[in-house]
Formats: C-alpha cells, sequence, structure tokens
C-alpha cells in the first residue's frame, strides 16, 4: 500500500521548457491550449468530438447515460459497425490504395495490404466464419501471432459483430483453455506455429492440448504460418484458414450495424486473484475513444506510418495497432521479431526503411536499447520521426533523455501515456503540441478526465506526496464491465473510493503516483499483487503459485523490478539443495503454465523470506532489493538479519 506520508521516488525534472518544435506544432491535430477549459464547460457532451471521428448508420441520442452507474452508457442508441469504420469508409472514401498495413516478418519478408486489400480480406474471412456458423454476438478466441491474419480475424469479427477475445499467442495452453471456457467461446483462430526468435516454434499442439482438456468441441481455422516444411495436421472441426478464404474470395459481408453500447471485444487480464478478468469494450465508446486519442495524443494522420511496438494479443496493439490507426485511416506497421534479432539496430533499421512518422514503444524497449549503445540508433537515419511514445511502465529521466536524443534526435516530442486494459485508451499524458514535457511525469489528465491522487481516506493529497491514482469522471473508452460478472467489477474497481449513497462514482485501477504543483502525475506503479513487465500485465500470485508447485519450494515471493522483470525470491525445503535443478525447474513450470514472458530473470534462494511479526512478506522491500535501491527502514521486520543475504545473493546473481 502507498505510505500516505511517504513522497514520490521518482522525481521528475521541473524543467518545463520542453516543448516541440514549432514545426510540430504547426501541423499538430490538436493546437488549441483551451481544450482542457473546453471540455470542462462541455462535459460530458464535449465527448461528441470523439464521436464524430466515426461513422454511424443511426445517430446517438445521448451522449452519456448515467442512469446505471458505474455501468455507464455512452452514445445510447447510437448504431455502427466498426469493421466499416476502419475499411469500408476509407476504400469508398478515395482511400483505397492506400497502405492500411505494413507487416514485418521474422525472416526479413514483407507484406503491405492497402485499405482496399484489406477489406477484401477481411470480408473473405467474415464470409469464411458466418459459413462456420459465427453468428452476431458469440465470442470467437484469437491465438496468433503478430502476422495480417490478426488484424484481419478481428476486423473479420467485428464486421458480423461477433466479438473477439484475443489472447496473447505467447501464453500457455492452460491460459488459452482458461480463457475459452470463461469466454463460453466455442471458435477458435489460430496457426500451425511461428517463428520465434530464430526457431520455429508449435503453436498448434498447445492448442490441441487446450481444445483436449475442454468439454465442449471448439471449431478451429488455422492459420498456415510455417509453410510447407511444417507440415500439421487437420482433425474434424479444423480447417485451413487459406482453403476457407479462398472459397469466399471476392464475397462482400454487409457489416453489422451494432448497438454502440454492444461488446466489440474482451480482453482477459491479469487481476489480483489468479483467475483472469474479462474486460468488456463496447462498439462506440471504445473505437471514438481509441481514434480521438490515437488523434490528439499520438497525432496520428492519414499519410502517417505508424509503429507501435506493442503485441496484438494485448490492449495496446488493440487500441494503437488496430483500432485506433486503422479508424483514421493511418498506416500502421506490424513486426513479427524482437528488438535484437537479427541485430540490435533491427527497430531503427525498420524505422529507416518504413520512412515511420510516429514510433510508440514500452519503457523497457528504450532500456535495453540504451544498454546496447547509440551507434545502433546512429547507424540509420531517423529522420522521418515526428512523434515518440511510451507506455506500459514508468520511464525514468535518464532512458526518456537518451530516448529523446538518440531516436527523437532532439526534436521529437514524447507522450508518456498512462492507461490501462480497463481504460480502453490514453487517460494520463500530455497533448503533444500543448503541454510542456517533464522526463519522468507522465503528465497531466487529457481533457475530459478528472484525475485524482487520494490518500486512504479518499481524500486528495497535496502534491508531492504520494496517493492512489483515481479517475473522478467516467469516459468514453472505459471497460463497461468484466465480462459476465458485474459484482468482480464493482468490487475491483468502484468500492474503494466511491460513495454509492451520494452517487458519486471513482474509479481506481490500482496505481499510486504522485502529482507536482502543476498538476503533472508521475506513476510510481501498482500498489496491488499486479506487476507489469515488459507491457505485459502479470498476476504475482498466479506466479507464485505455480514456483509453489515445484518440489522442494517452502516458499515464493514474485516482485517485477523497472526494467529487470520478474524476480522470484524462493526458499526451500530442508533436503532441496540442488538449487539450480529447482531453478531450471521453476523456470520450465512457469513456462508451461503461464508462458515465456512470465519466466524469471532471476530466482533468488535465500533461508528464509524478509516477513513482518504479523507473517506477512514483505514485498515492497524485495521489490526495492531488486531494483538495487537504498532500503528503508526494515525494522518492521519478524527477521531483518535476512535482508543481507538476500541483497548479496541479487548482487550475486
Ligand atoms: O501500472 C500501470 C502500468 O501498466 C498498468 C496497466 O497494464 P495493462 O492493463 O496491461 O495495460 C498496459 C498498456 C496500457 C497500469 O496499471 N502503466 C501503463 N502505462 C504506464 C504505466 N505505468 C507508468 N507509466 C505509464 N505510462
Amino acid at each position: 500500500m502507498v505510505d500516505p506520508n511517504g513522497s514520490g521516488r521518482r522525481t521528475p525534472s521541473a524543467d518545463r521548457s520542453r516543448r516541440p518544435p514549432s514545426s510540430f506544432v504547426e501541423d499538430a491535430n490538436v493546437t488549441d491550449p483551451g481544450i482542457h477549459e473546453a471540455f470542462e464547460t462541455e462535459w460530458p457532451d464535449c465527448w461528441e468530438r470523439a464521436a464524430d471521428l466515426l461513422e454511424w448508420d443511426e445517430p446517438y441520442g445521448t451522449v452519456l447515460d448515467d442512469a446505471d452507474a458505474p455501468f455507464y452508457r455512452w452514445f445510447t442508441g447510437g448504431r455502427l459497425n466498426a469493421s466499416h469504420n476502419c475499411l469500408d469508409r476509407h476504400v469508398d472514401g478515395g482511400a483505397k490504395n492506400h497502405a492500411a498495413i505494413r507487416w514485418e516478418g521474422k525472416h526479413g519478408e514483407s507484406r503491405t495490404y492497402t485499405y482496399r486489400e484489406l477489406y477484401t480480406a477481411v470480408n473473405a474471412f467474415a464470409a469464411a466464419l458466418g459459413e462456420l456458423g459465427v453468428g452476431e454476438g458469440d465470442v470467437v478466441t484469437i491465438y496468433l501471432p503478430t502476422i495480417p491474419e490478426l488484424p484481419i480475424a478481428m476486423l473479420a469479427c467485428a464486421r458480423i459483430g461477433a466479438p473477439h477475445s484475443v489472447v496473447y499467442a505467447g501464453l500457455s495452453a492452460d491460459r488459452l483453455a482458461t480463457r475459452l471456457e470463461a469466454a463460453d467461446s466455442d471458435h477458435l483462430v489460430t496457426c500451425d506455429g511461428y517463428y520465434r526468435r530464430g526457431d520455429a516454434f508449435n503453436q498448434k499442439r498447445k492448442v490441441d492440448n487446450a481444445v483436449l482438456s475442454l468439454s465442449r468441441s471448439v471449431e478451429t481455422v488455422v492459420v498456415d504460418r510455417l509453410g510447407g516444411a511444417f507440415e500439421h495436421d487437420l482433425a474434424d472441426g479444423q480447417y485451413d484458414y487459406d482453403t476457407l478464404v479462398d472459397a469466399h474470395a471476392g464475397t462482400t459481408v454487409e457489416p453489422v450495424p451494432r448497438d454502440a453500447e454492444e461488446m466489440l471485444f474482451l480482453m482477459y487480464t491479469s487481476g489480483t486473484t489468479g483467475e483472469p478478468k474479462g474486460v468488456v469494450h463496447t462498439t462506440g465508446g471504445y473505437l471514438a475513444y481509441a481514434a480521438w486519442t490515437a488523434r490528439a495524443v499520438l497525432d496520428l494522420k492519414p499519410e502517417d506510418t505508424h509503429w507501435c511496438t506493442a503485441d496484438i494479443g494485448w490492449i495496446t496493439g488493440h487500441s494503437y495497432v488496430v483500432y485506433g490507426p486503422l479508424a483514421l485511416g493511418t498506416t500502421t506497421l506490424m513486426y513479427e521479431g524482437s528488438p535484437d534479432y537479427p541485430d540490435r539496430d533491427r527497430l531503427w533499421e525498420i524505422v529507416d526503411r518504413n520512412a515511420v512518422d510516429v514510433f510508440y514503444t514500452a519503457p523497457t524497449v528504450i532500456q535495453a536499447a540504451m544498454k546496447w549503445g547509440e551507434e545502433y540508433p546512429a547507424r540509420h537515419d531517423l529522420s522521418s520521426l515526428r512523434l515518440l511514445g511510451t507506455v506500459g511502465e514508468p520511464i525514468s529521466p535518464r532512458p526518456w533523455e537518451w530516448y529523446h536524443e538518440h531516436v527523437g534526435g532532439g526534436e521529437c516530442p514524447i507522450v508518456d501515456t498512462w492507461w490501462q486494459t480497463e481504460t480502453g485508451g490514453h487517460v494520463v499524458t500530455t497533448l503533444p503540441a500543448i503541454d510542456g514535457m517533464k522526463p519522468g511525469a507522465a503528465g497531466p489528465g487529457l481533457p475530459g478526465h478528472d484525475v485524482r491522487i487520494l490518500d486512504d481516506a479518499g481524500e486528495e493529497v497535496e502534491p508531492g506526496r504520494a496517493g492512489y491514482l483515481a479517475l473522478g469522471r467516467p469516459w468514453p473508452g472505459m471497460a463497461r464491465t468484466l465480462y459476465g460478472n458485474d459484482e468482480r467489477f464493482l468490487e475491483e474497481y468502484w468500492r474503494e473510493f466511491s460513495d454509492p449513497e451520494d452517487d458519486e462514482w471513482i474509479y481506481f485501477g490500482g496505481d499510486a503516483a504522485v502529482v507536482d504543483a502543476d498538476g503533472y502525475v508521475t506513476v510510481l506503479g501498482r500498489v496491488d499483487d499486479v506487476i507489469s513487465v515488459g507491457g505485459h500485465r502479470l498476476s504475482t500470485m498466479e506466479i507464485e503459485s505455480v514456483i509453489l508447485e515445484v518440489a522442494g519450494v517452502a516458499e515464493a515471493a514474485v516482485v517485477g523490478a523497472e526494467a529487470t522483470g520478474v524476480y522470484a525470491y524462493v526458499s526451500v525445503e530442508r533436503g532441496h539443495d540442488d538449487e539450480s535443478a529447482i531453478e531450471e525447474r521453476i523456470k520450465e513450470r512457469i513456462e508451461t503454465a503461464i508462458g515465456p514472458i512470465a519466466r524469471p530473470e532471476a530466482v533468488i534462494f535465500a533461508s528464509d523470506l524478509p516477513k513482518t511479526r504479523s507473517g506477512k512478506i514483505m514485498r515492497r522491500l524485495l521489490e526495492d532489493v531488486a531494483a538495487g535501491e537504498e532500503l528503508g527502514d526494515t525494522s518492521a521486520l519478524r527477521n531483518p538479519e535476512i535482508v543481507g543475504e538476500i541483497q548479496s545473493s541479487v548482487r550475486n546473481c
């Protein structure tokens, strides 16, 4: 929990003189400094500006219906189709030959889809899904790596009104099975395999295992990603993607107009308990918000090539690889590989070759690139870049400065965007042409938001004091509920600070933050048992319970540390002293049960874990040890002598 008397650990520079160059401001999408105030006076109608970025089949009657708060409803009565908004209107509006997707494959292959080509591919697959019996409202699970068939499948679902649930391709068979089950999903789109670093990796085997473990049958479409060299069999109820699509080539499927409040997609994310939460996003509010923030914060224009490096399996990919950019008619770049393969200049080589205008990534990527050295970006012409962004974790001033100088050439504004799966899009960030930048601070709330930093009693804390980052007003992109579990939605986000008697609803998403006198928010990190690693959200409890299944492990505590990933602290049972064998088993078990993203960076063995007098493991302290930070007072510990031992193990690992 936040120490209300403590102050933020990361102190952003007070220098507000970092203004974007005037060339950026002149051409920016949002330049009116009065926008914050305009949104205040016009709230909630100000959000019509977001809705106006879309084409509606039927206009909405009310901007915000709060009768059933906090189950807010936006743009009620309106009807629209997301696939129409991302495709048809650009094709019909004269942009049919404009590039929609540029895809960079693992082995140097590339594919470009114009809006017309993407439209054709989406229509054919929408027809195929229809033939498989997918109807409006049926949840289709998609389990694909970064290949064009992923956004094609998403948009095909959207076209026929079938919500999609994309499961990150790196998650395990177990996790896929839980998500299929939880979403009542009878249809799955996946592939035979994909390349991880240099190696082909069998995805279909994972799928077959997941499906076998379910009680009902799941119709499965399999994309052939690996080609003829890697044969795969199709069982009953499994279909080859190309064969299906070829059979429907040239078919046009009319987009199904959906009520603004109907579900566009489900996105499972980690909560504080091991059970994943199915965050529900809607067709009208979500799409309007993704488009509005992509335009206002990322400054996207149709003529831009935008590269968001996030995997589409996470919310950042949904909002800023697929829906936001395509709704605006921009060219979106997808990259299948890793930043250091075949060499450490891979990112910059792609920026150079594609003349990328806007680049959006996670602080971990910047930190890794900084470690590799400035000679890698220096090898390439990065002058096409106009704006840089970060998301997923706090970015400290040093990597911020490195990014600004060595990637942006000192000329590109940086937006540090704080948001969450549940918020659908950016919430706390600067507007790049309007607000000055402070390295280390994300910025003020976006126009229309009421960002508050609260103490335990729900009172706003003074600037400079750490508190809970809470939102006092709803916004169109907010999650509407957790799939099939309204009660958990209330419990997880609305109970902490709201006053239902007074109909005052305050959203709390689990982060601590500190605000300065200018209203700039520095995010300190999660206060619950959720960690963010490289833009991926993981539950520490979920990882700990997997570690505890390994023979010989007595206790486990998992923490995340900025730029270092997952740290697992483990004490072993008497008689199990082969630590390296246990470490290997822990890593393997985590990879199978959850996926490689949860694989610990380090497993630290200790004879005991630091505990309070009541026996609770002090995770905060373990986080500080992992980050190499100075430790505060450890006198509240029952076993303070253990801290020195753990610190030296961390230094040696
Ligand atoms: O802790 C915050 C961190 O990522 C969490 C949300 O994770 P997820 O739902 O997976 O979405 C990630 C992409 C939006 C938040 O609760 N986080 C996100 N952006 C930032 C951040 N922490 C600090 N600064 C950010 N800019």
